[in-house]
Formats: C-alpha cells, sequence, structure tokens
C-alpha cells in the first residue's frame, strides 16, 4: 500500500484530507502531522519524520497564512513558505517521494483583467504572497518532481475562515461594509482535497505548477452577498472599496486564475463556487459550526 503523509493536519485543508482519507483506506495508508510533531523550517526533525513513514507521496498543507502579521512577522512567513518547503522538496528528493505543494494567488499582483495562467509574470505585493512565491521557487529548484497548485480564497466547514466568519458576523450585526472591488476565485477546501486525491490516485507523473480554485471569479460582496442568501440571513451588505477597509497587507485587486492546465494535464473540472459555496453552508448547517 502507498503511503502518504500529510504535513499541516490541524489546518483547514488538513482537516478535508482527513475527512476524504477513508474514502481510499484500501489504497493508501495515511499520516497526519502537526507543527508539534513535523516543523518543516527544523531539517533534521523533517529528515526524521521521513526516515519514520517513508512516505510515497506527501501533501503540504502546512503554511503560514496570517497575511497581515506577516508584513511585520517577515521571518517566520519566510521560514515557514518558503524555506520550510525547501527543506521538504529536498528531503523528498532524497527518498523518491513525490511532493505536492499549496501555494496561492497572491503570487500575483492582479493588475490585469485576464486570468493568469501558471507560467505568466509573478510579481507579488505583500510579504505573503512574496514568501509563498520563494516556497515555489526553492520546491522546484529543490526537486523538479513537485506538483505545486496554487489555490484562492478558501473556506471550509473547517477552522477559521471568511464563510465562518461571515456568518458569525451575520448574528451579531444588522449590516455590513465588504469589499466590492477586489476580485478572486472562492475555493472550496474539500474541493481542494479532492484534486489533490485525484492527482496522486492518476499515477501521472507531471510536475510544475497548477491552477485549482472554483470558478468563475467574483467578489467579496458578492461571494457575501451569496452566504447571506444560502444562509438565510436578513443582514445588509454594503458594498465598500479597498481604500474604506485598509488592512496592513495589500491585496490583489484581480487574482483570478486560469484553470486550464489542470483539466487538460489530470482533466480535473473545476465546480461552480456557488455550488460548492452551498454545499459547506448546508454542511455548516447541519452540524451547527
Ligand atoms: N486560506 C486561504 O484563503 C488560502 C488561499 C490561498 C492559498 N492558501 C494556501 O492553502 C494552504 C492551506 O491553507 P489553510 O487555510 O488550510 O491553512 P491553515 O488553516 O492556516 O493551516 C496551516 C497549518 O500549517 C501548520 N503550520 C504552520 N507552521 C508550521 C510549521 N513550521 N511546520 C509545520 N506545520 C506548520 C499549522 O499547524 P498547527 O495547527 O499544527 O500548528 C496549521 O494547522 C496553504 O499553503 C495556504 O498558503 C490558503
Amino acid at each position: 500500500m502507498k503511503r502518504i503523509l500529510v504535513i499541516g493536519g490541524n489546518g483547514q485543508l488538513g482537516h478535508c484530507l482527513q475527512k476524504l482519507a477513508p474514502k481510499y483506506h484500501d489504497l493508501y495508508d495515511f499520516n497526519f502531522t502537526g507543527s508539534s510533531v513535523l516543523d518543516i523550517t527544523d531539517y533534521k526533525q523533517v529528515d526524521l519524520v521521513f526516515a519514520e513513514y517513508q512516505p510515497d507521496f506527501v501533501i503540504n498543507a502546512s503554511a503560514y497564512t496570517a497575511v497581515d502579521l506577516a508584513e511585520t512577522e517577515v521571518e517566520n512567513a519566510f521560514a515557514v513558505n518558503a524555506e520550510g518547503v525547501g527543506n521538504l522538496a529536498s528531503v523528498c528528493k532524497d527518498n523518491n517521494a513525490i511532493l505536492i505543494h499549496v501555494s496561492t494567488d497572491y503570487v500575483f499582483d492582479g493588475e490585469t483583467n485576464l486570468n493568469y495562467a501558471e507560467d505568466d509574470f509573478t510579481n507579488p505585493i505583500g510579504v505573503y504572497g512574496t514568501s509563498k512565491r520563494k516556497g515555489e521557487e526553492l520546491a522546484l529548484d529543490n526537486n523538479p518532481e513537485t506538483v505545486i497548485l496554487r489555490t484562492s480564497w478558501l473556506y471550509s466547514e473547517f477552522n477559521k475562515n471568511f464563510v465562518k466568519t461571515m456568518l458569525h458576523l451575520f448574528e451579531v450585526k444588522d449590516q455590513l461594509g465588504i469589499v466590492g472591488d477586489q476580485f478572486g476565485q472562492p475555493t472550496n477546501a474539500n474541493d481542494l482535497a479532492e484534486a489533490i486525491m485525484d492527482i496522486i490516485d492518476s499515477g501521472k507523473k507531471v510536475f510544475g505548477i497548477y491552477h485549482f480554485s472554483n470558478y468563475p471569479e467574483t467578489t467579496w460582496f458578492d461571494f457575501a452577498n451569496k452566504i447571506k442568501e444560502f444562509s438565510g440571513s436578513e443582514i445588509k451588505l454594503k458594498s465598500i472599496t479597498t481604500e474604506e477597509f485598509p488592512t496592513p497587507a495589500k491585496r490583489p485587486k484581480r487574482s483570478t486564475m486560469s484553470l486550464d492546465k489542470i483539466e487538460n494535464d489530470y482533466n480535473i473540472e473545476p465546480k461552480h463556487w456557488e455550488k460548492s459555496l452551498r454545499d459547506c453552508i448546508e454542511i455548516l448547517k447541519l452540524t451547527n459550526a
């Protein structure tokens, strides 16, 4: 049986992979690690954990994801998102394991009206995006047999995310202003987990950078409006500009990504974001999470 090591097992994507794992129990042996068991910034620890689990595939669901805090915690962001990823790629190479790593649409500056292709020029405008881009480079330099999935606007029933924050705010506020001039592709992390398993299960040996998200693009304001509709909330939502909602880190205005490559190479068809959002809200209603 092939072995899969999931790093970042306590994170949002990590939880989605834990949920999906039983479906594959007769094909793959999964091990999930949190940062207390495996800190990816510690090369020796990575080496030891690989020796123990001897994975055939490694899914890196770990990251430093605090986009605003990264502006001041620059060293931490780079240690995890860049050097840590470089460590994983090197140790994967030494152990003949295939690394599936997750990156972000924030590697782009968002100054275009077109959907970004995988080989388009990157130009991150914040520390988080810059550290994630460095991680992509180190991963491919240290081990070209790496699959990198850039995703965007991730949410699910697990951990903290935009959908769960909105649902909470809808309970405690009468009205809310939501940014209406940033465009992106919301992505249910459960769909990303499925795409990762589809890639592993395909048995294909095609590597490099891929974009994966739900489609098509929307704004945070329209996203929030759908959350309102699907949850049955009565809250009043108002579209505001980025300037009216200043944050420590700048966000790309339009970081929408083309999804053709993953469809062509891996036959993975992205789902409409509204359908995936509805699925998530139904789960949250059922579990009261
Ligand atoms: N969230 C988004 O909107 C978004 C958008 C685009 C791309 N992405 C990317 O998608 C991936 C998954 O994101 P997510 O939302 O699932 O992240 P998340 O919920 O913040 O989880 C990240 C996990 O990384 C682990 N971690 C942090 N530092 C670590 C270290 N030094 N060593 C080992 N593990 C460490 C943490 O583990 P412990 O809990 O055990 O400490 C945490 O559970 C990330 O690569 C992220 O950059 C996310």
